[in-house]
């Protein structure tokens, strides 16, 4: 298992390199940030089957969100370069509002693009990996679209297990897709 460069919540600064010599930051996300990452999730909305929403999220709806995570304890991270641009962002969500689905949250992480493949995916999994320690949680459930390999490998790098196949459970861009479900017991 890959180790988090530092602790959840604490500022780390790395320089990515050779591919680019942005210098990353990652940290908890505040009001400011929401507009940033609702146009990373717009681009992964309109371009992909990474997720299965059809329409971006509007500012209200990314605020409303962001409140829940808040009013539940649930962290939302951002990485962001020198100019505090957000280039990815990541966060835990529960994964079912039934009480005794309170031990288990669900991940989510987006990267911006043209920031993508540079290491910003993994540090970001590795602080939730690591929060949902420091919050009690029991174990951490990803969804990922059954062809989208990225989110595969990396998941499975931090050692999330295979836990099940829904076949054709969505429906995007006129064709089916599967889900498929990772897990790492905490
Ligand atoms: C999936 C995603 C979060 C990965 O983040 P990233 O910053 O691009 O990935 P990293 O550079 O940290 O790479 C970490 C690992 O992910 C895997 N990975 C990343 N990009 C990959 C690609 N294009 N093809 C295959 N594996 C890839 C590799 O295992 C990689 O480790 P390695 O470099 O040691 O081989 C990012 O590509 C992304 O935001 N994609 C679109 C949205 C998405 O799919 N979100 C997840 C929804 S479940």
């Amino acid at each position: 298992m890959v180790e988090p460069p530092t602790a959840p919540g604490e500022t780390a600064k790395q320089t990515l390199f050779p591919k680019t010599m942005v210098s990353v930051s990652i940290r908890p996300a505040n009001a400011a940030d929401l507009s940033g990452i609702n146009e990373i999730y717009a681009a992964a909305v309109r371009d992909t089957v990474t997720t299965w929403d059809y329409e971006p999220m509007s500012r209200e709806q990314r605020a409303a969100w962001f409140a829940a995570h808040r009013e539940q304890g649930l962290p939302v991270f951002v990485a962001t370069d020198d100019a505090d641009t957000v280039l990815g962002w990541g966060c835990l969500s529960r994964y079912n509002h039934r009480p005794g689905y309170r031990f288990t949250v669900e991940n989510s992480i987006y990267v911006g693009r043209a920031h993508q493949g540079r290491g910003i995916g993994r540090r970001l999994l590795a602080v939730l990996i690591d929060t949902a320690r420091e919050l009690g949680m029991h174990s951490i459930v990803a969804a990922i679209d059954g062809e989208n390999e990225a989110s595969l490998r990396l998941h499975r790098a931090f050692g999330f297990e295979p836990a099940g196949r829904v076949r054709e459970a969505g429906f995007k861009f006129d064709r089916w897709l599967d889900v498929a479900y990772l897990q790492l017991l905490l």
